[in-house]
C-alpha cells in the first residue's frame, strides 16, 4: 500500500500524500515541512499487530517514542491501543502529554537519572528495563523511598549480530547496551530479594533496520534459556520485552518479512506462560513521511569544478540521516518540473556550512529553482533528531487524514530558537 501517488492536477501530475496535493499543503504552511500520513502509520500498526497476535499470554505494541515523537503521532498510536518504549523522562512527559497510558509504557536507556527515575514511579509506569548493576541499585533504593514497587525486566545484550550499520547495531558485546546473561542472573537473584522490585520480565534489543527475522529468532531463544534458568531457581518471569527493529525500504532493500517473523516467534513461545512486548519505531513511521523542500538555486557544471548542485531550503539539521549514516533517501520532484528545468545528475545539498551536508548524492533529476522536492521514508528519526544548527529555525510537521490535514507542530521562529537566551542589546538583562 502506498499513500504517495501521483494524480492529475491543475499543472499536471503533482504527489498526493493519501488524497492532499502536496503543493497544497506548501501553500499553506511553506517549506521546509514534514508531511505523515496517519493512515500509512495505521497500516503498519495492524501488519504488526496481527503478526504478533496470539504469541503469548497477551501481546503489546510499544512505540518507540525517540522514531517520530510529535505528540499528534503519538496520539494515532494510543488511539490505536499502543503502549510506548521511552528512553528519557522527556519522552514519558510527550506520552502524558499525548494521552498515552502510563500503565503501558516500558522505560529502555543506560542512563536513567534519578528524577527520571522517580517520575516513572510515581506516574506508575508498567516496566523498567534495567541495563546494569548500578541502575538497579538506584531503582531500589528509589522505589523503597518513595514506596512505589518497580517492574523490572533486565535488558539482556544477547550478543547477536544484526547485521545492520554499526551506529545502530545494539546487541553485540561490545556495545553499551544491557548486561550479558550471566550478569543478568545475578541481577533477577538481587532483585528477587528486594522488597520494593519486582522480576517481572525479560528485554534485549539488538538494533534496528534489521532486514531479517534471523538475529531476532537467535536472541529470543536465549532469553528463553535464561527464562528457563531463571525458572528452576524460583524466579518466573511472566513477561518478554523482544526489541530488535524491523527494517524498511528506503532504496531496494527487501521489505521485512513480518509475517514470516511473527509465526516464528509463536512457534518459540508456544505453550509458555508469557506475554510479550515488541517496540518497533522506524517500522511504524519511517515510510509515512516526506521532508517537503523547494529549490534555491541551482549550481551546474557549467559553473563548478564538475559535480552539479542543487541546493534546497531543508538541511542536514532537518535531517541529519544521510550526513550521519550515509543513509540514503529517495528524492523526487513533487510537480512538473518548472521552465528551464535541467536534466542532469544532482547532488541534492542544503544551506548549512559544512560539506557534510547533503541529502542526496549523484541523482538523476530534471529540476529548476523553485520546484518542491520531496525526500521520502523521512517519518522516523527526520524530525526527531533534527537540530537548530545555523540558527536555523526547524520545520513545520503536518498530518494528512484523507483529504484533510493539520499542522501538528507550527514552524519555529528565530525568537523561539534564542527565548532561553540572555538578552545583549542594551537595556536588556546582563
Ligand atoms: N527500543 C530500543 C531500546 C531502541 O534502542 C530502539 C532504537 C528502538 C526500540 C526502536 O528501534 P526501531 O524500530 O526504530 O528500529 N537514529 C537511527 C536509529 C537509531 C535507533 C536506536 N534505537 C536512524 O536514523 O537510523
Amino acid at each position: 500500500m502506498s499513500v504517495f501517488q501521483r494524480h492529475a492536477g491543475q499543472h499536471g501530475e503533482v504527489l498526493n500524500v493519501e488524497s492532499v496535493a502536496v503543493p497544497d499543503i506548501v501553500r499553506a504552511v511553506g517549506t521546509p515541512v514534514y508531511v505523515y500520513s496517519k493512515r500509512h502509520f495505521e497500516h503498519q500498526y495492524a501488519a504488526v499487530s496481527n503478526a504478533i497476535a496470539g504469541c503469548g499470554t497477551d501481546t503489546r505494541i510499544c512505540y518507540a517514542v525517540k522514531a517520530n515523537s510529535n505528540l499528534s503521532v503519538l496520539r494515532v498510536f494510543a488511539d490505536l491501543g499502543a503502549g510506548f518504549d521511552i528512553v528519557s523522562g522527556g519522552e514519558l512527559a510527550r506520552v502524558m502529554a499525548a494521552g498515552g497510558d502510563p500503565a503501558r509504557v516500558v522505560f529502555s536507556g543506560v542512563g536513567k537519572t534519578t528524577e527520571e527515575l522517580d517520575l516513572a514511579l510515581k506516574l506508575g509506569i508498567d516496566c523498567f528495563n534495567v541495563e546494569s548493576v548500578a541502575e538497579l541499585d538506584r531503582l531500589a533504593t528509589r522505589a523503597e523511598l518513595l514506596s512505589r514497587p518497580a517492574r523490572i525486566a533486565i535488558r539482556v545484550n544477547p550478543d547477536v549480530d544484526a547485521a545492520t550499520h554499526p551506529y545502530i547495531s545494539t546487541g553485540l558485546k561490545e556495545n553499551k547496551f544491557g548486561v550479558p546473561a550471566a550478569t543478568a542472573i545475578d541481577l533477577y537473584r538481587k532483585a528477587a530479594s528486594h522488597p520494593a522490585l519486582v522480576p517481572a520480565g525479560i528485554a534485549c534489543h539488538i538494533g534496528s533496520q534489521i532486514s531479517r527475522p534471523d538475529p531476532m529468532i537467535e536472541a529470543l531463544n536465549k532469553l528463553l534459556d535464561l527464562v528457563d534458568a531463571l525458572a528452576d531457581e524460583g524466579i518466573e518471569l511472566t513477561h518478554l520485552d523482544l526489541g530488535g527493529g524491523y527494517g524498511v525500504r528506503y532504496r531496494e532493500e527487501a521489505e521485512f518479512d513480518i509475517g514470516a517473523y511473527g509465526a516464528r516467534v509463536r512457534a518459540a513461545l508456544q505453550g509458555r506462560q508469557l506475554s510479550l512486548s515488541v517496540e518497533p519505531g522506524r517500522f511504524l513511521v519511517a515510510n509515512g513521511g516526506l521532508l517537503v523542500t523547494r529549490v534555491e538555486y541551482l549550481k551546474p557544471a557549467a559553473e563548478t569544478a564538475g559535480r552539479q548542485f542543487v541546493v534546497v531550503d531543508a538541511a542536514m539539521n532537518d535531517l541529519i540521516r544521510p550526513a550521519l549514516y550515509r543513509a540514503w533517501h529517495g528524492v523526487e520532484g513533487v510537480g512538473v518540473p518548472g521552465d528551464g528545468a535541467i536534466d542532469g545528475i544532482w547532488d541534492v545539498v542544503g544551506p548549512v556550512c559544512e560539506s557534510g551536508d547533503f541529502l542526496a548524492r549523484e541523482r538523476r533529476l530534471t529540476v529548476a529553482a523553485g520546484d518542491l522536492l520531496a525526500v521520502t521514508s523521512a517519518g522516523a528519526y527526520g524530525m526527531a533528531q533534527s537540530s537548530n544548527y545555523n540558527t536555523r529555525p526547524r520545520p513545520a510537521e503536518v498530518l494528512v487524514d484523507g483529504d484533510t490535514f493539520r499542522v501538528i507542530r507550527r514552524r519555529e521562529t528565530p525568537e523561539d530558537l534564542y527565548r532561553h537566551e540572555l538578552a545583549a542589546a542594551p537595556g536588556g538583562p546582563r
